[in-house]
């Protein structure tokens, strides 16, 4: 029976909570173009300008706010907005400004600030930001050439396990005067590192972010003014392989892309204070040469680095290279050059081994303590040409040696030759491993833990999210979640980062990105995979499944492609990116009629490919069930998501700007599919769908496909499956997954959905956990399946589990009308049998905090709400006077509530709040 109140009480009055002694404190801060914190480079011409405001004071709203943008910082100084100056606006929004001013040119400089208005005061930016504009105009590479080293050389090899030394550049310039200020733009395939003068340029590794060479190719933008200097200096740059001369040369050529030998070019400008210009390019003048240290960097097979053969001086103008060769015109990549415009890779952290073991072969076996991603550093001292090796694993098996099956062919091994000059200190530069261990052979004295540090290597963004609760097996999960996650983000997000695969696959991403966004700041990194996607669309309107196509899986199903169109909404909704929605509707679209036209057959989507991809299976070693009564109809999974995927086309059409055509052509489509669906998967009598599997009936459930009227017969038969049939289990594999949690919760079971999350027996998360995972696996049994498809650092199971946390479990939601968290709906599950919850998400309006402990008679619940931004605040009773806010009685206070559904609802405004509900 639906719970409702007749009595609605509704107070509206403006809040007055600021003690009196309290100074205002209100500033500006995260003054961002594009959301990134380093905007060089930039490429949009109307690019988004965002703030967050800053207050110790409650009820901080912004009426209005003035954008100066100045071509130099004296302007800005003087609050002239040469560029744009938008005059008082009266707008509430902070975030995704868009520019209007003038025209940016090529490469322009801009420096901008804002004013506010509050209802508390008017308020100046103090930090004043700064980005420059990318190469928009394409002539502008047109006389820089791009120039490599086309051959192999002796040592290389072309096969299946294919070895290429990395190509080490070089060019002496000499700069005529003094220099004002310089900038380099450089795209380096597939990877490469860049110095002037000795000095790395940047801190980022493994760059620039990988793309399908033959569709884009992203250079990297770097301020360089202060390592030059008048007279001589030296450009230099090592190229590795990466993604561009891949790891399989002459393996699969039908399926793994390669794009060719390393290639690069790269343009400095310099401008002189006298004011004068010049453009230093790429070209034969420079000189190259294949034999220097790195003899072979393969991504999977690892790096081979031989220190006798170092290039001393090589990166600075002290060096004879009369040995090098002219570096040769090279065929460019074919794909349009745009500025990066999301983070490289970097090393985000240190973790140092716990334990060192010698094996009875005389090698030894530490251990990270963690399954972790990057790659190890070395200390050694020993002879020129004694040889450690380094090969990396995941796990032990029984014997204590090395579990390498999952790895597949990769053969993950670093080998570094001493050059033999005292103590060395090395770590690769070209590769990364997906490990927890790893076996050291030919280590020239007996090793200890100080010889080895874990290099944690991922891309360069944010950890926006916390979570802690009384729970301590959901606590471990969060944190496999996290390792997890952050190892997969490679310029694009990977399945896995150890076996011979490492690919983008769609389908596992599908729900995992929105999950993912309150861990990561993964906006640009979600941004720029769309881009992977659109790009890899065919003409007829085909998504593969995997983006970039790195492998070329064109195999038309809805699970994994349809992640294009998931990863748009969880942007726009997270946030509120609504320039994805535009700029990718048509391809979209595209896809969607594509999928109409080729594959509905009697409004019933006919084409799926990997079903309910990974259910716990019958026996533990399997890998995929063959049991019919645990797998889910494949016509059914397509169908259902199709319509769920049609909702979200007619949402994005309805906020672009209510295309009616298309709303309507969503609308009676969708409609088809849903009554095709109802008549041939529902059976009447038992209320159920199809073989009555949780995901058969999730699926409808969760995308509203079922009729109002029988929600919960339904919903009664999932709650069943779970509870009876699967003792409390999971029983749902990558797709059904997704909605489990918050269908459970939303449902009426939160108290279920705990019990999943809690689990520590097979199959649960937290099985994983308890059987040795740091990360999330594969696999529910990943500790006894079959290694041909079994690693431990696989993201995809985790569903929707990370949105139960924080929407459902910590109460932080955005409220879907107004994407980006500009209010946040608090509405925690606090019947769940969790007695505290400790979480924060860093939204981009500013930081949102849930803290709530239970005890037998009380509830305290401290909140927080980034100014500019309210909460709709669930409580979980009907009684006012049960509750305090601030230690006063809630009806004693200015805040407006009513009682609805069982609960007390509140909306406050910005501020941080001590709520008890008695
Ligand atoms: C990958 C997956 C992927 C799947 C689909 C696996 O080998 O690791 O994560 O989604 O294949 O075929």
């Amino acid at each position: 029976m639906k719970r409702f109140f007749l009595h609605t009480t509704f107070i509206i009055l403006t809040l007055i909570s600021i003690s009196a002694k309290a100074q205002n404190k209100i500033g500006v801060t995260n003054l961002q173009c594009e959301m990134l914190s380093n905007p060089e480079g930039i490429d949009v011409v109307q690019p988004r300008l965002s703030w967050q405001i800053n207050a110790n004071v409650s009820d901080v709203k912004q009426t209005a706010y003035q954008i100066i943008v100045s071509s130099t910082l004296e302007n800005l100084n003087a609050n002239k907005g040469d560029l744009w100056d938008t005059g008082k606006v009266q707008s509430n929004a902070s975030v995704n400004i868009i520019y209007n001013g003038k025209r940016l040119e090529n490469r322009q400089n801009a420096f901008w600030k804002v004013i506010l208005w509050t209802n508390k005061g008017e308020i100046q930016s103090v930090d004043k930001a700064h980005f420059s504009m990318g190469i928009m105009n394409y002539a502008d590479w047109k006389s820089t050439r791009w120039i490599g080293y086309e051959k192999a050389s002796a040592g290389d090899s072309i096969s299946q396990y294919s070895k290429l030394s990395a190509r080490y550049l070089r060019k002496e310039i000499n700069l005529k005067k003094q220099v004002k200020s310089a900038k380099v733009y450089i795209m380096g395939m597939g990877l490469y590192e860049l110095y002037i003068n000795g000095n790395k340029i940047g801190d980022q590794v493994l760059a620039p972010v990988p793309t399908d060479y033959t569709k884009n190719v992203k250079y990297n933008v770097f301020d360089v003014t202060s390592q030059l200097k008048e007279g001589k200096n030296m450009l230099g740059t090592i190229l590795g392989n990466g993604r561009f001369f891949t790891m399989r040369q002459d393996f699969k050529p039908y399926k793994i892309k390669t794009f060719g030998y390393p290639k690069m070019a790269l343009q400095l400008y310099v401008e002189y204070t006298d004011g004068t210009k010049e453009v230093i390019r790429t070209d034969d003048t420079w000189k190259v040469t294949t034999n220097g240290p790195i003899l072979s960097n393969n991504e999977y097979d690892g790096e081979e680095y031989d220190a006798r053969k170092e290039l001393k001086n090589w990166n600075t103008t002290n060096f004879d290279d009369k040995n090098w060769f002219q570096a040769e015109y090279v065929q460019e990549p074919g794909g349009f050059y745009e500025a990066q415009m999301t983070p490289n890779m970097k090393i985000m952290g240190e973790v140092k081994p716990i334990s060192i073991k010698q094996t009875p072969k005389g090698t030894y076996i530490l251990d990270m303590g963690q399954n972790m991603v990057g790659w190890l550093q070395l200390k050694v001292k020993g002879k020129s040409g004694d040889k450690v090796i380094l090969k990396f694993a995941e796990s032990l098996q029984a014997d204590g040696s090395l579990y390498i099956e999952n790895l597949r062919d990769a053969r993950t091994t670093d080998v570094y030759t001493l050059k033999g000059e005292g103590e060395e200190i090395w770590e690769p530069t070209f590769v990364f491993h997906g490990f927890r261990f790893v076996e050291v052979s030919g280590f020239p004295t007996k090793p200890t833990l100080d010889n080895f540090v874990g290099k944690v290597v991922y891309d360069d963004i944010k950890t926006t999210g916390t979570f802690e609760s009384s729970d301590a097996v959901m606590n471990q999960i969060f944190k496999n979640a996290y390792w997890g996650i952050s190892g997969n983000y490679k310029g694009m997000p990977i399945d896995c980062p150890q076996r011979n695969e490492r690919q983008p696959w769609l389908g596992d991403r599908t729900t995992g990105a929105y999950g993912e966004s309150f861990l990561f700041d993964n906006q640009t990194l979600y941004a720029k995979w769309l881009d992977d996607i659109k790009n890899a669309q065919t003409a007829d309107g085909g998504i593969p499944d995997v983006a970039p196509a790195f492998w070329r899986y064109y195999g038309d199903n809805v699970t994994w492609p349809g992640t294009y169109i998931t990863v748009a909404e969880m942007l726009y909704q997270q946030f509120g990116d609504k320039k994805v929605i535009e700029k990718h509707y048509p391809s979209m679209k595209k896809w969607v009629v594509y999928m109409e036209q080729n594959y509905l057959v009697k409004d019933l989507m006919t084409k799926d490919k990997y079903g309910d991809w990974c259910v716990p299976p019958e026996s533990l070693e399997l890998i995929h069930s063959k049991d019919s009564a645990r797998t889910t109809n494949g016509e059914l999974i397509a169908s259902a998501f199709y319509y769920h995927l049609l909702q979200k086309m007619k949402k994005f059409a309805t906020i672009n700007g209510n295309n009616s055509d298309d709303i309507q052509y969503y609308d009676s489509l969708s409609e088809r599919v849903k009554t095709a669906f109802n008549v041939k998967f529902f059976n009447a009598s038992k209320n159920n769908y199809a073989n009555n599997t949780v995901t058969a009936n999730l699926l409808p459930l969760a995308f509203g496909m079922v009729p109002e009227n029988l929600q919960s017969k339904v919903f009664e038969n999932i709650v069943h499956e779970v509870e009876v049939t699967y003792n409390g289990h999971i029983s749902t594999g990558v797709i059904g997954t997704q909605f489990l949690m918050r269908t459970l919760s939303e449902y009426g079971r939160p108290d279920l959905s705990y019990k999943l999350a809690s689990n520590d027996t097979y199959p649960s998360w937290g099985y994983m956990a308890k059987n040795g995972a740091t990360t999330i696996w594969e696999l529910w049994n990943g500790n006894t399946a079959d290694p041909k498809m079994n690693s431990q650092n696989h993201v995809m199971l985790l569903g929707d589990l990370l949105i139960w946390y924080y929407e459902n479990i910590a109460g932080i939601k955005s409220n879907p009308e107004t994407p980006g968290f500009k209010q946040i709906i608090m509405k925690p599950d606090f019947e769940t049998g969790l007695t505290f919850v400790n979480a924060s998400y860093e939204s981009i309006h500013g930081t949102i905090k849930s803290n709530w402990k239970k005890t037998k008679n009380n509830l305290q619940w401290n909140i927080t709400i980034p100014a500019n931004t309210s909460a709709i605040v669930y409580l979980p009773s009907t009684k006012v006077s049960a509750v305090t806010l601030d230690n006063k009685k809630l009806d004693k206070t200015a805040v407006s509530y009513k009682v609805e559904n069982n609960k007390l609802i509140l909306i406050l405004p910005s501020g941080s709040y001590v709520l008890n509900v008695k």
